[in-house]
């Protein structure tokens, strides 16, 4: 079989919570002022309390609302494919099977948790939403969603990718939202920077930071992340949820589950319902794949930082390369987060899951096969993850065993071919920072709070 469809009733009706079933929890998140705990009143000004409540839970099934459901299935549940073209093109006895985020309206994984969020909102009489947008991703999935139920949504768009992608702001701009490109002369932050460096190409934590501060001086706006918060990886996790079923449909259980990793939320909804397995015994192999150029897992320090450059979120423990870092401007640019998940983290460091590294160009010759053997052309995001497969699927092909991979296939690319185009031409460069630029950025850590 290429392809294992669930029918709409098979959906799942609850997101599943890691913290339930963590031997350890991970450290608070702190309030940066008295570097205490944080309650739910300090996050109220951003986020509408159904959500908050998510952030803290500790109850292992929360039940996924009919509206938030009804929205879903405009395009879930997603495909599972086996990879049969490229299984044959690598000559690997290994199978692979990816789970396809693609197919969403948006192109990506993002929609997932862009609708709970404007669910909420709208419950709670909020009218107006702020975010960033790195690839424009993102930025895209809100847009749809503030347009599912009504409010009016602002992105802060990365300059970087407002540049290089101008039909990702037509995207968001059909389905009603207002973009700038950050940063912007919109915030006092955006103003700042733009005053010290007119040619800023921003960075995720300069747009968050921008729009923190829109949503947070007025009463009619929240604010909304596409990744890294705890609930955000919750409703991701419809991904690995409805891939379990599919696997078993297919008389298949992965021996190694991969993802690419910017923020960590769609590895984390391939991976979480599976680690649980791995928690409770299973033999698991779980690969975090991320940019050379912004080795966040793989080189970044664990301690507690600001989630943007401004230091207006509050101090959470993750892996981080500094708030302050500006990573290179690669094409994938949902990859370009100094931090990363604080749940992903913790799980890192708890030894459950391993993280890689890769440069572009390897990238971009793993999304070439995988376009030319299977089809579809990915994000340059989701070829990481696509990479991490190839090897692992060549490592089974070298030890001669038959292993089971299964990867998230995040989004698709068909507003990357800038990108493929300056792959094709030869004209992509690999960029890896050496440990002084890592240094200047983990500098900006320093007087935090130390784990
Ligand atoms: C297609 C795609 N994959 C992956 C990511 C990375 O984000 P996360 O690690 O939260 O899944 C992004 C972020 O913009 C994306 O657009």
């Amino acid at each position: 079989m290429k392809k294992i469809f669930l029918s709409e009733d098979e959906m799942p009706q609850s997101w599943y919570n890691i913290a339930a079933d963590l031997k350890t929890p991970p450290l608070p998140p702190l309030n940066p002022g008295t570097l205490q705990p944080l309650g739910p009143d300090d996050l109220a000004p951003l986020f509408p309390m159904a959500l908050i409540e998510q952030e803290m839970s500790m109850q292992r099934e929360i039940p996924i609302p009919e509206p938030v459901q009804d929205g879903l299935k405009m395009w879930r549940p997603s495909p599972l494919i086996r990879a049969t073209g490229l299984e044959a093109a690598l000559k690997t006895p290994a199978k692979i099977y990816f789970k396809y985020e693609g197919v969403s309206p948006a192109g990506s994984h993002k929609p997932n948790t862009a609708i709970a969020q404007a669910y909420y909102n709208k419950q709670e009489g909020v009218k107006r939403l702020a975010t960033e947008t790195g690839a424009g991703q993102w930025g895209s999935s809100l847009a749809l969603a503030g347009q599912m139920f009504g409010l009016d949504v602002k992105v802060y768009m990365v300059k970087v990718s407002f540049t290089q992608k101008p039909y990702r702001r037509s995207m968001m701009k059909s389905w009603g939202a207002e973009i700038v490109p950050s940063p912007s002369m919109d915030t006092a932050f955006g103003r700042a920077i733009l005053e010290k460096d007119p040619d800023s190409t921003g960075s995720l934590g300069i747009a968050i930071s921008e729009a923190v501060e829109d949503a947070a001086q007025r009463d009619d706006t929240k604010y909304a992340l596409g990744s890294v918060l705890n609930h955000v990886l919750l409703h991701q996790t419809v991904i690995g949820l409805e891939a379990k079923k599919q696997m078993a449909i297919a008389g298949d259980s992965p021996d190694i589950v991969i993802g690419c990793v910017g923020g960590g939320s769609n590895f984390a909804g391939l991976a979480f319902p599976y680690l649980r397995d791995k928690i409770n015994g299973a033999d698991i192999d779980f690969r975090a794949i991320e940019p050379t150029a912004c080795p966040t897992l793989t080189r970044g320090k664990f301690t507690y930082d600001f989630g943007d450059m401004a230091q207006m979120t509050p101090l959470v423990s993750m892996h981080t390369l500094g708030h302050t870092f500006m990573p290179p401007g690669i094409h994938a640019g949902g990859l370009r987060y100094h931090g990363m998940a604080p749940m992903l983290s913790h799980v890192v460091r708890e030894g459950l899951i391993d993280s890689y590294a890769y440069h572009q160009v390897e990238v971009f010759d793993a999304a070439d096969i995988f376009a030319k053997t299977e089809g579809i052309i990915p994000a340059p995001e989701s070829a990481h993850a696509i990479k991490g497969a190839v090897d692992a699927a060549i490592e089974a092909r070298e030890a001669g065993e038959e292993k089971t991979i299964l990867f998230n296939l995040s989004g698709h690319g068909h507003f990357d071919m800038t990108a493929y185009d300056a792959y094709y031409a030869g004209k992509l460069t690999d960029y890896r920072p050496d440990d002084s630029d890592l240094a200047t950025g983990l500098a900006a850590t320093e007087g935090l709070p130390q784990v």
